[in-house]
């Protein structure tokens, strides 16, 4: 029987995950399909209960439901309680777990541009702290990292570092990062500056940065930011977003099927898909 997973957020029509997942199923020999449903807060409930009712086999949760959906599920893993977020849903026999592969998803791009592929007490500029940020720090925070955490909202970081407060971390405001720059060893925007379609923006300016530093940015449309080019102009070396949404992608499926998706075959797909 053709199995059934999808994808609950709103909007939607920007979203490169089912043509992701299609192409991964494809390639696994898996007899799936994935389909995207725009559904607005106050759609919710009717929708779940829809679902529950069709027999969906899994599904990944985005913006902004990530945190809504918690209501309507009989248990969620220690990562999704530590985020308070939920991006994939795994449904068997008749119970719905949450779980959350942002965090991991990030840590298993980042891990091989880092030197020894090891954070502990490396420092860690974050920038932002939305819910791509708590996935992060979270994410960070299991590497052991010494983290940072800045944003233009200088409360927001305060009130992320109080809630991680048994990491190593502190919020520190926007001008002080700028300033201490160079003693970092990774950097990581968090934030929605530079994305597509107001692409000349910066989250932060890099005149202080040093050359060692890794710079990070979770936006992978444009592919590379304006963050991304001036780094890559000083000579540092860069990663964008497109390996964290392709290895959350990959971590659902291994969740809903226990089988590992082919990664290489999912990031062509996007980029091919990217505007
Ligand atoms: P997400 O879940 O993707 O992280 P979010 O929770 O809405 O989204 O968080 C967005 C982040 O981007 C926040 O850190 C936000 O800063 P504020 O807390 O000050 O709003 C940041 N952000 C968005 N637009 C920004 C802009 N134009 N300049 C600076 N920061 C911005």
């Amino acid at each position: 029987m053709t199995r059934q997973f999808g994808l609950i957020g709103h909007p939607l029509g920007h979203s490169k995950s089912p043509v992701m997942h299609e192409a991964a199923y494809k390639d696994m020999g898996l007899d799936a399909v994935y389909c995207a449903y725009d559904i607005s807060p106050q759609e919710l409930g009717n929708a779940i209960r829809t679902m529950k009712v069709q027999g969906i086999d899994g599904f990944n949760v985005t913006i902004p439901h990530k945190v809504a959906i918690i209501d309507y599920l009989d248990e969620i893993d220690e990562d999704a309680e530590a985020m308070g977020a939920v991006n994939t849903v795994v449904c068997q026999d008749g119970r719905w777990v949450g779980k959350n592969t942002d965090a991991d998803g990030y840590i298993e791009s980042l891990l091989p541009v880092v030197s020894d592929q090891s954070l502990t007490g490396r420092r860690v500029l974050v920038i932002g702290a939305g819910g791509a940020a708590r996935a992060v720090i979270h994410a960070l925070g299991k590497q052991r990292a010494t983290i940072s955490v800045s944003n233009r909202t200088a409360e927001k970081a305060q009130e992320l570092a109080q809630l991680f407060s048994h990491l190593t971390i502190e919020a520190i405001p926007l001008n002080e990062a700028e300033s201490t720059l160079g003693t970092y060893d990774v950097l990581i925007n968090t934030t929605s500056v530079g994305m597509y379609p107001d692409t000349s923006k910066q989250p932060i300016a890099l005149d202080r940065l040093k050359q060692a530093t890794i710079v990070s940015d979770l936006i992978y449309n444009p592919y590379e930011t304006a963050l991304l080019q001036e780094a890559k102009q000083r000579g540092n070396r860069i990663l964008n977003g497109i390996g964290m949404f392709v290895n959350q992608g990959a971590l659902s499926i291994e969740h809903w099927t226990g089988r590992k998706p082919n990664r290489k075959c999912m990031e062509r797909v996007v980029r091919m898909h990217l505007t």
